[in-house]
């Protein structure tokens, strides 16, 4: 099960990532948690990531696909990956197919997680996360049951750095801009499947399965 997973800043990428890793014991890659891990180690490569991230940019193709190439050779990849946020520019898509066809791999699908962009803004400012398991809630419309603790593993919830109101236009602007030209890339090659975000999480994981049922 080769998958990837788009759609635009607080689409529900992490949340449903979250749920199809769990049931279908893939590793997950979100080059966005790679870049949040390497700024917190402080390694060369979140020294790079960094400015970028913290203006709602993209970091440089080149930056980011070496990091997806590296993975991916990984074994732990043989029996299937879920990539999520990657890729976001047609160069990173076109990079992808040639990664895959070295290693002897191909997408089953490309998975569009829709969402209004209208709406984006309350569920990233509203989102927070755990700082020990990474599990995602948001302050509406997935409230932990003990404010500010994670029902999972009792973590304290904090805030991401790029989710106050300012960055997240500029996220939002940067993806709307590059998601057009990329779902074309991926409507011609056949991988693309639309799936309605604006439903409730469980209903849009609901879908996933109903998708990836197909597959088994
Ligand atoms: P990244 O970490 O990938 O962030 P993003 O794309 O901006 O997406 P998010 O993680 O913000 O949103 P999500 O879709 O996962 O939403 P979530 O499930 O949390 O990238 C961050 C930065 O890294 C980029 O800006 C860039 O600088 C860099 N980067 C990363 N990849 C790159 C690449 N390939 N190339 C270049 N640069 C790259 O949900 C959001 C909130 O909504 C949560 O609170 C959640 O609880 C809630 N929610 C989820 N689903 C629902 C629902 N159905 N109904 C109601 N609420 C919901
Ligand atoms: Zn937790």
């Amino acid at each position: 099960m080769n998958l990837v997973l788009m759609g635009l800043p607080g689409a529900g990428k992490g949340t449903q990532a979250e749920k199809i890793v769990e049931k279908y014991n893939i590793p997950h890659i979100s080059t966005g948690d790679m870049f949040r891990a390497a700024i917190k180690d402080g390694t060369e490569l979140g020294l790079q990531a960094k400015s970028f991230m913290d203006k709602g940019e993209l970091v440089p193709d080149e930056v980011t696909i070496g990091i997806v190439r590296e993975r991916l050779s990984k074994d732990d990849c043989n029996q299937g990956f879920l990539l999520d946020g990657f890729p976001r520019t047609v160069p990173q898509a076109e990079a992808l197919e040639a990664i895959l066809t070295d290693l002897e791999k191909k997408i089953d699908f490309v998975i569009n997680i829709e969402v209004d962009s209208a709406i984006l803004l309350e569920r990233l400012t509203g989102r927070r996360i755990c700082k020990d398991c990474g599990a995602t809630y948001h302050l509406v419309f997935n409230p932990p049951s003990q404010e500010g603790t994670c029902d999972k593993c009792g973590g304290e919830l904090y805030q991401r750095a790029d989710d106050n109101a300012e960055t997240v236009g500029t996220r939002l602007q940067v993806n709307i801009e590059q998601s057009k030209p990329l779902l074309d890339f991926y409507q011609e090659k056949g991988y693309l499947r639309n799936i309605d975000g604006q439903q409730e999480i469980n209903k849009v994981f609901g879908d996933v399965e109903e998708l990836l049922g197909g597959l088994k």
